[in-house]
């Protein structure tokens, strides 16, 4: 089938290369040409598991070009429209790049097109993309506008696209329900060669859920909006474990136990980020709201993730008392692991105040060095985790990436100034930690004091 992707972001080429290497011939667009030129040349604006070589298969095959958005539109019958909808400052999310490539589409293309919103975007949205491709179109175009919501997670948007939950599609018509349908019959019937995992056993039974164009979209936010009241929940649950003398990660375990809360999303720590919950959370508020639904609990989940950086940092303050001056070493960057985003990071806001009150950070992250370079100067960017660890009163866990659950405790030993580990993420094994004589504080009251004394002088 020839499908068209508008816009290269994160959703866009991930999608592209997924349809690409389900058989589809895709034509991407991205209309910043620099950017362009980069793709063309093979090199991809952000890391991601398996994308590169997706990407580099599918280029190699001829089964994924790349292009202007005028093209893309003459290219494909069905068009994904995956560009940006960043927040306002008031909270609502930016339609603008949507409109556009709608009034693009309504100009240019003749014949029948199924126009996709996959972008994420507030309830009413494809009922305004019709409005607007009838105001503007010439009058050759027939068009459908459907909603296709993208639930890939960064870090396993590969895997995500080829095993997923569900597949949601917001359809109307029996001509738009169909597309969509041929679209993904490769994933519904397992017929592909998973890139992720060898040998697999794809799932045939993965429901595909067709919906009004309004339920579709709700669909999306109300999911993002429903995990991050989750990360909130157990948040606020660490902090009662924390006073009372509990332990999270038990209570987690139990209550994960149930299957009406499920185990998954049941991890606390410093905060949810990314480009998504929180935007995605705000913009289901200002939603709410103009429709004069009381919304309330989602603030409340807003306000318990921005307290989290403050509240971890007075944990900090309590232990190292004053940070004027002190080396801390910074494990993680990225607002979470085997990705290279630092949008809406929270290691980045703590790292921000630290900066400010006089600490010296030290940091080390495997992929989102480069991105926090430009943003955070003053850092100091290290080359492992030992190195970022030379000299520091205190280590700190920001994204739990796998990489540190193997590291050589007894050489860290050696290395620090205090062995006083800070995991934000309740990401190591306090134990083997502390057996290596190291204070371990975790997060709602999972912690351990050292079973071994230190090498260190005055430790
Ligand atoms: C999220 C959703 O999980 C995807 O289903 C959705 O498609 C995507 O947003 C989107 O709207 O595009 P993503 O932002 O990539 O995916 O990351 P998540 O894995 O959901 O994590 C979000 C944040 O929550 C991270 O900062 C993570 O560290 C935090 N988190 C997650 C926790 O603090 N605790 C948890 O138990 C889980």
């Amino acid at each position: 089938m020839k499908i068209s992707v508008i816009g290269a972001g994160y959703v866009g080429l991930t999608t592209s290369a997924c349809l690409a290497e389900l058989g589809h011939q895709v034509f991407c667009s991205e209309n910043d040409p620099q950017k362009l030129a980069k793709l063309q040349n093979g090199d991809l604006p952000f890391f991601e598991p398996y994308l590169e070589e997706l990407f580099r298969k599918s280029r190699a095959k001829g089964r994924l070009q790349l292009g202007s958005t005028e093209d893309a539109i003459d290219w494909g019958q069905c068009i994904f429209i995956c560009v940006g909808t960043p927040p306002l400052d008031n909270g609502d999310a930016d339609l603008s790049a949507i409109e556009r490539v709608a009034r693009t589409i309504a100009k240019r293309a003749t014949g029948y097109r199924l126009v996709i919103e996959k972008s994420t975007v507030p309830v009413q949205t494809a009922n305004q993309l019709c409005r607007h491709l009838s105001l503007h179109k010439n009058n050759q175009l027939e068009y459908d506008v459907a909603s296709n919501p993208e639930f890939l997670r960064e870090g396993s948007a590969i895997e995500n696209f080829f095993h997923p939950d569900r597949i949601v599609v917001g359809a109307e018509s029996p001509r738009a329900q169909q597309l969509m349908q041929e679209i993904y019959q490769p994933v519904l019937d397992a017929k592909f060669t998973c890139p992720v995992h060898k040998n697999c056993q794809p799932r045939t039974n993965v429901p595909f859920l067709v919906t009004d164009t309004n339920s579709s979209e709700l669909i999306k936010h109300a999911s993002n909006s429903f995990l991050a009241m989750k990360i909130s929940f157990i948040n606020a649950v660490a902090d009662l474990c924390e006073a009372a003398g509990a332990d999270v990660s038990k209570v987690a375990e139990g209550i994960g136990l149930d299957p009406r809360i499920g185990a998954s999303f049941l991890q606390p720590g410093i905060g949810f980020g990314g480009f998504c919950f929180p935007k995605d959370l705000q913009a289901f508020v200002r939603i709410a709201e103009k429709f004069g639904c009381d919304f309330s609990v989602f603030k409340e989940v807003e306000k318990i993730n921005h307290n989290r950086i403050a509240q971890f940092k007075e944990k900090l303050k309590k232990e190292l008392w004053v940070l004027r001056g002190k080396k801390v070493a910074v494990w993680g960057l990225a607002f979470k692991p085997n990705t290279d985003d630092i949008r809406f990071a929270p290691a980045l806001v703590l790292i921000r105040q630290l900066l400010a009150e006089g600490a010296i950070v030290q940091a080390y992250d495997p992929q989102a060095m480069d991105n926090t370079r430009n943003e955070l100067p003053q850092v100091t960017y290290c080359n492992d985790p030992y190195q970022a660890a030379e000299g520091a009163e205190v280590i700190l866990v920001l994204t739990e990436w796998d990489e540190f659950r193997h590291l050589d405790w007894s050489r860290l030993a050696t290395l620090v100034e205090r062995p006083l580990v800070l995991d934000g993420r309740n990401a190591l094994k306090s134990k083997d930690v502390a057996a290596h004589g190291f204070q371990y504080v975790g997060i709602g009251g999972v912690s351990a004091m050292p079973t071994q004394a230190s090498s260190l002088v005055g430790a």
